[in-house]
């Protein structure tokens, strides 16, 4: 049993937490919170043991709630952290607590990978470098574009390797997740400095790839629109399925109208947290012009770094070959079942 402490219990701790608390060689140590809000109440009620920083402990208790210790208990008696902070404190933290307590940890998609906050030398997409992450002892695990973006582009890669030239891929960003509280402005922003071209280079150093990335008033979830230019004709093939059928977390769909659907689709089925897991390819918006192939696929913001996360932590925990560690995901997640039902809805 691997004893994993949660850092934070924001949008991805508390779907980390939902996973990892079900994973049987997992033993659960908690989550850390650091204020006193309904996200709170919601560890309680799912009996989730809660760490608060040492400073805060006694504002917990005197509000009654049953604390297990502090961020430094919970940390000391784990083997490893997943670090799910607000952007950017990862680092804090590393330098706090990760580093002088000898721990290892997992950092998510808003830390730095260069730079005076730099918290890792490399950044996961378990389709890509799952077997370089084995054993190493900070990483980050790509934000949820950036994982979407390697799922979609490494098959590719292997299908037509050098006769692609280069990739154009515009993100088009919801401005806020599901349960956010903050008010979605009504506007369309831009990026001048997209870092998910630089993550996703830091994994697939021989693309030529350009990102734009835009912020749009939707709280559902994010779509991409990749342009692939091949150096010559694009290479014959039938379907988007021919690539992408026996990848995991990809569906090839052929009727969903938008992201909205695919998310409520996803609240009616019932999947956990409303997430499907995986990214969307939306097959019917595909085109192919001489050189020039376009495709679309929405990536489910929330959802999709949490089996990578999974995934990580079993490259990271115990090198487990990587076809294991995806059967073992899988069951833990449901993504081919999950996956199923929803090209039964929306037509592959
Ligand atoms: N949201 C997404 O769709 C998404 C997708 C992929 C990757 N990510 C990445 O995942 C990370 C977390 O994002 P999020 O959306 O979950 O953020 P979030 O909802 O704003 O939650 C951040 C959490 O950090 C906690 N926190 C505050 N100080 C902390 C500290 N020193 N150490 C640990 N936790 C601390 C907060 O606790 P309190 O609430 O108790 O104050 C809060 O629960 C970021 O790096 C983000 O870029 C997010």
């Amino acid at each position: 049993m691997v004893r994993v402490f949660i850092n934070g219990y924001g949008n991805i701790g508390r779907r980390l937490a939902s996973a990892f608390s079900h994973d049987k060689e997992i033993q659960f140590v908690g989550i850390g919170k650091y204020s006193i809000d309904d996200k709170l109440d919601e560890a309680f009620a799912k009996k989730f043991p809660v760490y608060v920083p040492e400073e805060k402990i006694s504002e917990f208790r005197q509000k009654g709630y049953d604390i297990s210790g502090t961020i430094t208990d919970a940390i000391k008696s784990s083997d490893l952290v997943i670090d799910a902070a607000k952007e950017g404190l990862g680092y804090r933290n590393k330098v706090n607590y990760y580093v002088p307590l000898n721990k290892p940890a997992i950092f998510q998609g808003g830390e730095d990978r260069s730079g005076e906050n730099k918290v890792a030398d490399i950044i996961h997409n378990s389709r890509v470098n799952y077997d370089k992450v084995a054993n190493q002892k900070y990483v980050i695990q790509g934000s949820c574009n950036v994982s979407g973006m390697g799922r979609i582009m490494q098959p590719m890669i292997e299908k037509f390797g050098d006769k692609i030239k280069r990739y154009d891929v515009t993100l088009i960003r919801r401005s806020a997740d599901l349960e956010d509280t903050k008010e979605v402005r009504d506007s369309i922003e831009w990026d001048k400095n997209p870092h998910h071209q630089d993550d996703v280079k830091s994994f697939l150093p021989s693309v030529k790839l350009y990102v734009e990335a835009y912020k749009v008033p939707s709280r559902m979830m994010h779509l991409h629109q990749m342009v692939i230019r091949f150096s010559d004709k694009v290479p014959y093939f039938d379907s988007l399925s021919d690539i992408y059928d026996d990848e995991f977390g990809v569906a090839v769909l052929g009727k969903a109208k938008g992201t909205a659907e695919l998310r409520l689709k996803a609240r009616e089925f019932g999947f956990e947290h409303d997430d499907t897991n995986m990214v969307h390819l939306h097959e019917e918006t595909m085109r192919k012009s001489d050189d020039t192939l376009k495709i679309l696929y929405s990536d489910d913001q929330t959802g999709i770094v949490i089996p990578e996360n999974h995934l990580l932590f079993q490259s990271m925990m115990f090198g487990r070959p990587k076809k294991e560690a995806y059967e073992r995901t899988d069951s833990l997640f449901q993504i081919k079942k999950k996956r199923d039902m929803l090209v039964k809805q929306f037509g592959s």
